[in-house]
């Protein structure tokens, strides 16, 4: 896509809907002098805020100022799907007509919250109206900002948001009668969806389209029109060249985009994690496009060759060979450290059973050696008793007494003429 704003064929959808889709870089349109305004007599920076508020409302997890930083990024594409002017006219007046009783307001899905850009945001697409309104002209000069910023943005919002007040408390009171006037419809009324897209390029070279929002305003879901931008975002001639499609989906959407092709497989979109960022409730999910895309099949030389998808087979399989070749590594080195560490195992084993066959030994040898040592105590104890024993016969087998031992002990042996003492 070239250019700070591309206008494509307006599309038909369920419902008699018409939408034109117009692909904007807001980031390059602000930094034009003179740019074209994006929807005829409304100011750019309107168109913004608008975008803002329904992106911000329908993804509330996000927060306004992230949303505006995404919208206003440098090389972030943003597609809006705006209807009509006199369509949206026709159509207020259309619901003015009938009776009050009639009327079915879409509920507001509204936070309770305490930012108050993203409350302000929430008014102008509450969904809750259902109205027949009036009210003056507004023709608004086409005016281009120089640097645009968070700050500007928040500036001029509460005049912005004050006249989608205006408009809508106008479509309310007129509804009694009918005629609710051109003026009555503002910007906020004619968008119906926008999505913001990213061409990028990955640090393994790879062309990556991110899609990082999508809302379709609350009244006009499941019409086709997510649809319809999904297949924008597959259509290669429009959006640019790709590998993959990347989309940061809000866990609400997965089935959405399930249904359009693309992949929660978390194993193949880790080589997108690089894209991953910081917002809560949301996961990436991949689209992986044919090899023939819309870009071949519009070249009038084009003819289908086999060449790419054989290089691709060829790069598939030696990428499948060396995964194979590492497993078969890994587990084969593991089986040899389970060998190893099961004959240590056995080792241990019969080590531990050496080393009890070995103590049992010891403590029969023990027992032997106490067996021993009391028998020898026991004989001891006995042959001393025996001794005592026959000691006591002994003395009372002698005549007389201690003392008379004593005294004879004392006396000197009587010579006989034997010369042998007594
Ligand atoms: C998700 C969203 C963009 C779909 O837009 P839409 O215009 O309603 O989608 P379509 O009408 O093309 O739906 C086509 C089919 O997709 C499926 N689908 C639509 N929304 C779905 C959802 N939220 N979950 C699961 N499947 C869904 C349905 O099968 C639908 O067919 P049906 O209408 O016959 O039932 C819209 O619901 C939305 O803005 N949601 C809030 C914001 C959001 O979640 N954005 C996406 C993540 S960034």
């Amino acid at each position: 896509m070239e250019g700070c704003m591309v206008r494509l064929r307006s599309v038909h959808f369920r419902g008699a809907l018409s939408a034109q889709p117009i692909i904007v870089n807001f980031h390059e349109l602000f930094q034009t002098r003179d740019a074209p305004t994006i929807l005829p007599m409304i100011k750019n920076e309107d168109v913004l805020r608008a975008v803002v508020a329904l992106l911000d409302t329908s993804l509330p997890e996000i927060g306004p100022r992230d949303v505006h930083e995404t919208v206003h990024y440098p090389g972030i594409h943003t597609i809006i799907l705006s209807q009509d002017h006199a369509d949206v006219l026709k159509d207020y007046r259309g619901r003015a007509s009938q009776k009050e009783t009639n009327l079915s307001p879409v509920p507001c899905k509204t936070r309770v919250e305490a930012d108050s850009t993203h409350k302000l945001l929430a008014e102008l697409y509450s969904d809750s109206e259902e109205s027949a309104e009036e009210t003056s002209e507004e023709i608004i000069a086409t005016e281009t900002s120089i640097s645009w910023s968070w700050e500007r943005f928040c500036e001029g919002l509460q005049e912005f948001v004050d006249r989608a007040r205006d408009r809508k408390e106008k479509r309310a009171v007129q509804r009694e009668d009918g005629k609710i006037p051109p003026s009555a419809v503002g910007v906020e009324s004619l968008i119906v969806a926008a999505a913001c897209y990213e061409l990028k390029i990955l640090s393994t070279g790879d062309m990556v389209l991110q899609l990082s929002l999508l809302a379709v305003r609350k009244r006009y879901r499941h019409l086709g029109i997510g649809s319809y931008i999904m297949e924008l975002l597959k259509t290669q001639s429009i959006v640019g060249k790709y590998d993959t499609l990347v989309a940061h989906a809000d866990t609400d959407a997965i089935g959405f985009f399930k249904f359009h092709g693309l992949t929660d497989d978390p194993l193949l979109n880790d080589q997108f994690k690089e894209l991953k960022d910081d917002w809560t409730n949301s996961i990436l999910m991949s689209y992986l496009p044919p090899f023939t895309t819309d870009l071949e099949m519009r070249n009038p030389v084009f003819s289908l060759s086999l060449r790419e998808v054989e290089m691709d087979m060829d790069v598939a399989r030696s990428q499948a060979l060396f995964a194979y070749q590492q497993q078969v590594m890994c587990v084969t080195k593991l089986l040899e450290e389970v060998k190893i560490l099961r004959k240590q195992l056995d080792l241990q084993r019969e080590e531990v059973d050496r080393l009890n066959s070995k103590l049992e030994q010891e403590k029969r040898k023990r027992h032997d050696i106490e067996n021993k040592f009391l028998m020898y105590r026991l004989k001891n104890t006995k042959e001393l008793l025996d001794h005592i024993a026959s000691d006591s016969e002994q003395e009372q087998a002698k005549p007389g007494t201690q003392e008379q031992e004593t005294a004879q002990s004392e006396e000197p042996p009587i010579q006989t003429p034997e010369g042998a003492g007594v």
